[in-house]
């Protein structure tokens, strides 16, 4: 699970299970981007299972070609583009072919791929994914369809989200939508539009019927799980005053873990992403209190410079990022962290490169993922600063930063070293077919030699005696 974001284009990978025999419509469903469009993907499926449609991983065979694409960086964007081209060739030779976008580059850029470079014949932003059967019915007539609103509402709480291309004993949850954030670098905002929670009833219903169908793991997506806030249905107008509201009806984030935890008791669970700005003591308590969810919190810090974290809008200081990395140690004492990175984002000097390196050397982070910044038009960071660090040096940077994260990761997998672990089994090592790969609670990949009863989905007790910089090697405990 270390490919969190994914530039590339996975390709083979859109089988699904738990579709309806009887359709007869062929879904080509490629997605790029975060773990959040890799989920909606799943609502789009089982949205378009209803109308007729089955997944296809062969794109010759294809009646509608949909892609949920990213525009997180410009690098992601380009990669879409050019899978666009190759599909404008294969619609060359079969007409009734439809292509479409969908996500974030749909939001962005909305009539542009339709209009002016007329790629594709449907636009679909991510709150719109539920009037995708009247735009097919457009784009059938031979009409370009478009719908990019963005909901203040719409959570998608009551679709049963068809597992596209999983082990069968991993799964995605969505909890929360949008992010209200704006952190001046990110596009996020613009294309996911505004926060809002999901019911969580249905979210509990949602992993109940995971568990009932043999799913051993789930993680709990938003953009910003500590932000998720329930209010028991009514819209916050109907209470005199945020206090009331909190004690009458309000669930939080660590509330909602303590729920889920408690009615998937053997479920493992993981989230993410946290908020260094908003994440409570309270969440580290819960992780603390109850066995089945995993010691590991993923924490974007950006930077380890406040002068360049106020000028990105984050709304902590590398103190106070500290002091919560030093509660949650000391509350967890055996969690993990991995950080999202961003380096020469405007103005940033060899000094704040540094503190940045200081700052990860004290977390003594597992696992990173760090990016150059990439400008993002219409961010406040495009508008109103000017994306001055060269090319070489952000190189230079990200390659320091690249290389530091790989001791600190080395020096941390050692750590896992001489001594039991609880390992989820995910699959096949993809190097030897004769090895399992899986997880620990801290999110650690571990391969071990296949023994004889054991089977996709078991929880196993391996003892590791060696490792890599990224991975555990073990042998299972007899
Ligand atoms: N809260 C979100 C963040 C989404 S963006 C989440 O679920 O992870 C994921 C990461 O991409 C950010 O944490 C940031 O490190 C990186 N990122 C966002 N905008 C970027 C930009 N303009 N250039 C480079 N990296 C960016
Ligand atoms: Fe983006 Fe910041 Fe939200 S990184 S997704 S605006 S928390």
């Amino acid at each position: 699970m270390q490919e969190k974001y994914i530039d590339e284009t996975k390709q083979g990978e859109a089988f699904a299970v738990a579709e309806r025999p009887d359709n007869s419509k062929k879904l080509f469903l490629e997605s790029y981007g975060c773990q959040m469009n890799f989920s909606d993907s799943e609502i789009v499926a089982s949205i378009l299972n209803e109308q007729g449609y089955n997944t296809t991983a062969n794109v010759e065979e294809a009646d509608l070609i949909l892609l949920n694409t990213c525009s997180i960086r410009e690098k992601a964007e380009q990669t879409v583009r050019m899978r666009l081209s190759q599909f404008k060739n294969l619609k060359k030779e079969k007409p009734t072919l439809t292509v479409g976008v969908l996500g974030c580059m749909a939001e962005r850029l909305k009539t542009k791929f339709l209009e002016e470079e007329q790629l594709v014949d449907l636009v679909v932003g991510p709150d719109a994914y539920r009037d995708l059967p009247n735009l097919l019915k457009e784009t059938d007539d031979g009409r370009d369809a478009i719908n990019v609103i963005l909901s203040k509402e719409e959570t998608y709480a009551d679709i049963n989200p068809v597992r596209l291309g999983g082990n069968g004993v991993t799964a995605f949850v969505t909890i929360t939508r949008g992010c209200d954030n704006m952190c001046t670098f990110c596009v996020v905002p613009f294309t996911r539009g505004r926060e809002r929670s999901r019911d969580p009833h249905s979210i509990i219903e949602e992993c109940k019927n995971l568990w009932d169908g043999g799913y051993k793991e789930i993680t709990l997506l938003g953009q910003n799980v500590d932000s998720y806030l329930w209010y028991g249905g009514g819209p916050k107008k109907d209470f005199k005053n945020a206090t009331e509201m909190q004690q009458l009806t309000a669930v939080k984030f660590s509330q909602l873990l303590d729920m889920v935890a408690t009615a998937v008791p053997k479920m493992r669970i993981r989230f993410s992403t946290s908020n260094p700005h908003e994440m409570t003591e309270e969440v580290f308590r819960m992780i603390a209190k109850h066995d089945n969810i995993c010691k590991y919190v993923h924490l974007p810090v950006q930077s380890g410079s406040d002068r360049i974290l106020q000028l990105m809008n984050r709304q902590h200081t590398r103190q106070e990022y500290l002091d919560l990395i030093r509660k949650g140690k000391e509350i967890v004492p055996e969690i993990s962290f991995s950080q999202d990175m961003i380096i020469g984002f405007c103005t940033e000097t060899e000094e704040d490169h540094q503190l940045t390196m200081s700052l990860m050397r004290e977390v003594e982070y597992d696992y990173g993922y760090m990016f150059s910044y990439s400008e993002r038009p219409g961010t406040p960071a495009h508008k109103k600063m000017e994306d001055d660090i060269p090319a070489d040096i952000k190189q230079r940077r990200l390659a320091e930063v690249i290389a530091l994260q790989g001791e600190l990761s080395r020096k941390r997998m050692q750590g896992y070293v001489g001594r039991n672990h609880e390992v989820l089994i995910e699959g096949t090592s993809r190097k030897n077919e004769s090895q399992w790969k899986g997880r620990n609670s801290q999110n650690a990949v571990c391969v071990f030699e296949k023994l004889e009863g054991q089977k996709l989905g078991d929880i196993v007790t391996v003892f590791v005696y060696d490792n890599t910089q990224g991975t555990l090697l073990g042998t299972t405990v007899a």
